[in-house]
């Protein structure tokens, strides 16, 4: 379909057009980041110091699953997360015991969080999850029944809707360049597009001709449409 809007046609949004990241908007935008910074939509992926810093995990957390025969841990050691999964026989020695440590958390505990450990370049998810509603650490969803241990990898679209941005190698599931998180929460540049232009011209002072400023995406003028699937028509304000 050709775009009718070609000629206020947003000029980031052009091939090879690169990301500055949010922090570079403070700078300018300060009462917009601001306001962001207390949403949660900014606070979508952490990393798991947060969890200490909440008070999730004030005690251990430890608990036996039947169905698959696994027992579950969970410790924190300073700043660092451990979950372990292991076996007991029946003298109740370690059969094995495989522990990761985590390397960040996605969801905000607005329902809940499931962790993420990282072995060299892929992402795997943990099977012990936060559940908001129990304040509690349970099996992570689909671990009940099934003795996924450490193995489920992270799709690409699994931490693109939640993090900011993400680095996944093309066609190679759960394998992200290093680091596979550059920026955690939802970023502004999700939504406006790579902010790298923009920054240049503003930094520069170049004089905006007429009113718009189109080296960025303002969702505010794009066809709805398209602004529509931009986070689902999600915003920021600034009242
Ligand atoms: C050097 C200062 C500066 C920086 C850094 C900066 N901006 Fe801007 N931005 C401006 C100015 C000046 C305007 C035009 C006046 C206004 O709308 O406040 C503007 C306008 C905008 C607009 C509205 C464009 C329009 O006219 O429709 C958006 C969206 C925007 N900026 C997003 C961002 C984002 C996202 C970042 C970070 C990647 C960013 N800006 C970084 C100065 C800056
Ligand atoms: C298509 C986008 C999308 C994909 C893919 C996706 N999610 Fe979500 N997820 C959402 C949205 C939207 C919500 C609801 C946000 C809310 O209400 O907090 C959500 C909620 C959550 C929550 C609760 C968050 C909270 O703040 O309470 C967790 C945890 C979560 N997702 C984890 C995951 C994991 C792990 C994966 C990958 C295996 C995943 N999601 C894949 C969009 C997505
Ligand atoms: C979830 C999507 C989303 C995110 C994330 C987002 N914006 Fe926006 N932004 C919008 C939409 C939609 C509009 C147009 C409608 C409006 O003004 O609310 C907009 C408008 C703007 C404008 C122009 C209008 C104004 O209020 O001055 C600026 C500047 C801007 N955003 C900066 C930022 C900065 C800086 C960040 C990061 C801290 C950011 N945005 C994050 C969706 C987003």
């Amino acid at each position: 379909m050709p775009f009718a809007w070609t000629r206020s046609k947003p000029r980031n949004a052009a091939a090879g057009m690169r990301y500055v990241g949010s922090e570079q908007c403070k700078l300018c935008h300060f009462a917009i980041c601001n306001t962001y910074s207390h949403t949660d939509m900014s606070r979508s992926t952490m990393l798991p110091q947060a969890v200490i810093e909440k008070g999730w995990l004030s005690t251990p957390i430890e608990f036996f699953n039947g169905n698959t025969n696994r027992h579950y841990k969970m410790v924190s050691r300073g700043s660092k997360i451990y979950e372990a999964e292991y076996e007991l026989d029946t003298d109740g020695k370690e059969v094995f015991n495989h522990t990761e440590e985590l390397a960040y958390i996605v969801g905000t505990g607005a329902n809940g969080a499931t962790p993420i450990v990282r072995r060299g370049n892929y992402l795997f998810q943990a099977p012990i999850s936060y559940y908001t509603a129990r304040a509690t650490w349970d099996l992570s969803p689909n671990y009940e029944r099934n003795d996924i241990g450490f193995t489920l990898p992270v799709s690409p679209e699994c931490i693109a809707c939640h993090a900011g941005r993400t680095q996944p190698v093309k066609g190679r599931e759960g394998l992200f360049e290093d680091p596979p998180v550059v920026e955690l929460g939802i970023s502004c540049e999700r939504c406006h597009g790579p902010g790298e232009l923009h920054v240049r011209e503003r930094t520069a002072g170049i004089v905006l001709r007429g009113r718009s400023d189109n080296s960025i995406v303002n969702p505010a003028k794009l066809p709805t449409w398209l602004a529509d699937n931009i986070c689902m028509n999600s915003r920021h304000s600034v009242e």
